[in-house]
């Protein structure tokens, strides 16, 4: 299956991504990484790996749907299967969303804490297990149906950086589990239900 991936950031799940791809058995590649944002860290980790990065600035455009499609064909171009949303904070409007099949890596356990700032508030808040969600990508905030989760218990005296530092670590297991698993098998979305299809012999 080919995968395109977008980053704003670090790119660690990516990178495990990137890693996993290594083993032709895994059944996905990685063809191309697209960010919105020009210094993202994980774009040097691609281009090292040879990987065709592209970025579609924000700025560059005069609105969000005009930055949607310029981003929707970006994506086109390199005829994924599959895209990836790992740590990109910007919303994907209906130009992405309705022409890719598109999956997002969000770190709480949805539908709690939406939104950008999921692990400060679930810190706030108060909960004892947190975690992280892989779930289709519609048109809503990290609202489409859940294809898999992970729990991370809250430490005491946790502070931010170090609760989403362990979810991270989860996160990127789960990541390379389930686009594998994508890869091998396909998938159909049935009502608010992920269903994985039968491999291909
Ligand atoms: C991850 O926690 C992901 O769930 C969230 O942003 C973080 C990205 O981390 N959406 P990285 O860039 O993959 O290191």
């Amino acid at each position: 299956a080919r995968v395109v991936v977008l980053i704003s950031g670090t790119g660690s799940n990516m990178s495990a991504l990137l890693d996993a791809c290594r083993a032709p058995e895994y059944g996905a590649q990685v063809v191309a990484v697209g960010s919105d944002r020009p210094g993202a860290g994980g774009l040097e980790r691609a281009e090292a790996d040879g990987v065709p990065t592209f970025v579609v600035p924000f700025r560059d455009y005069t609105d969000r749907s005009e930055w949607d499609t310029a981003m929707s064909d970006r994506i086109a171009a390199f005829e994924p299967d599959l895209v990836v949303s790992a740590g990109f904070m910007r919303i994907l409007g209906p130009a992405v969303v309705g022409r890719h099949a598109a999956i997002n890596i969000h770190p709480a356990l949805l539908p709690s804490f939406p939104g950008a700032h999921a692990v400060r508030e679930a810190l706030a808040h108060g909960v004892r297990i947190t975690g992280t969600t892989i779930h289709f990508l519609d048109e809503g905030v990290d609202s489409g149906p859940i294809i898999d989760q992970a729990t991370v218990p809250v430490e005491d005296g946790d502070d931010e950086a170090a609760l989403h530092e362990r979810i991270k670590i989860v996160e990127r297991r789960m990541l390379v589990d389930t686009v594998g698993e994508l890869a091998r098998r396909g998938w159909n979305v049935d009502g608010r239900h992920v269903r994985l299809g039968r491999t291909e012999q």
